[in-house]
């Protein structure tokens, strides 16, 4: 179960607490801004609190996450302020234990994405404000996952009794693994890796119900029509990481291969160097969830920064 302390990897969510989450980001898509025609509903309940993201720049780019946690952090009232250690007292030499310890004297919560999985480790550990995880190099992203199950909910009803096939690098993809290990607290949940020899998801992240079709990407759609899946999630070569996968497009022939009520789902990026993962054309399809799975990267975050804030009872204050 969630402590509520921290949030570093998604092993520690129960059923109840992605439930409990999912809830609470229902209420904030009113607050959040996502739907542009309808006037938004305001709340200020992080009114004085800073958060500070700090993203390693040089490595960990992002758009969507640091976005919409900035997004969402504001959207509640708070502020946020970027750190990277380039442009810090880190270029002298001090460490990342001190830099915690002073970053927590003038912010109240701590984003992170790095290069090094134990950074955010280390963060927290010396912080004294929670520390969230942003995506630590290629080991996990939680607040991802957790997204990514509220867009599966909001388009399905439910994860459970889904079946699922990863196209990708689920050797190196930190989306993959949290999305593998997530599943757990769900029931009659099917995984199907479709992956290229040697890019094969590691064991630690291998549960039960998770069946490995290594294929040569060439043959992606037969794959896929032979798994049928409610769910197909598309994940992009893991490049900077060294992946140098055979590239693979889902474009509308693939879509002709998937049932008429399935979903397409992407973190996003999906334009790779080798060309995108999910071609333009089928971005009009209804099937395709990837934009709306991004959208809900703020409520879902404005949930997480709640829960962990302690906002629950100042939001139901506000809301009666
Ligand atoms: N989905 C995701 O993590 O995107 P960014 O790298 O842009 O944050």
């Amino acid at each position: 179960m969630w402590d509520r302390k921290h949030l570093l990897d998604i092993e520690c969510f129960s059923r109840g607490d992605f439930e409990g989450i999912f809830f609470m980001a229902d209420g904030m898509v009113p607050i959040s801004g996502i739907d542009k025609k309808k006037d938004r509903k305001r709340i200020y309940v992080a009114n004085g609190d800073i958060m500070t993201v700090w993203f390693e720049p040089e490595y960990e780019n992002s758009t969507r996450t640091s976005g919409s946690f900035e997004g969402a952090m504001m959207r509640l009232g708070g502020s946020c302020k970027k750190f990277n250690e380039k442009e810090s007292s880190m270029s002298k030499g001090e460490s990342v234990e001190d830099t915690a310890r002073i970053l927590s004297q003038h912010t109240d919560l701590i984003v992170d994405r790095h290069t090094d999985p134990k950074h955010v480790y280390r963060l927290a550990k010396a912080a004294t404000v929670p520390v969230v995880n942003g995506g630590n190099g290629s080991y996990q992203h939680p607040t991802q996952t957790i997204q990514d199950f509220y867009t599966i909910r909001k388009r399905r009803g439910r994860v459970d009794g889904a079946t699922i096939a990863i196209i990708g690098d689920m050797k190196n993809g930190r989306v993959v693994h949290s999305l593998c290990s997530g599943l757990l607290p769900f029931e009659n949940v099917k995984v199907a890796g479709v992956h290229q020899e040697g890019y094969g998801l590691p064991k630690e992240f291998r549960p039960k119900f998770y069946e490995s079709r290594q294929i040569d990407m060439s043959r992606l759609d037969k794959e896929l029509a032979d798994i049928n899946p409610d769910i197909v999630y598309v994940t992009r070569p893991q490049t900077e990481r060294g992946s140098a996968m055979q590239p693979y497009c889902v474009n509308a022939n693939t879509m002709k291969c998937l049932r008429p009520d399935a979903m397409v789902m992407h973190a996003l990026p999906r334009d790779s160097k080798s060309g995108p993962e999910i071609a333009y054309e089928v971005d009009a399809d209804p099937r395709a969830a990837y934009f709306e799975q991004a959208a809900y990267g703020v409520p879902v975050r404005m949930a997480i920064i709640s829960a962990i804030m302690d906002y629950d009872g100042k939001i139901r204050r506000a809301s009666s």
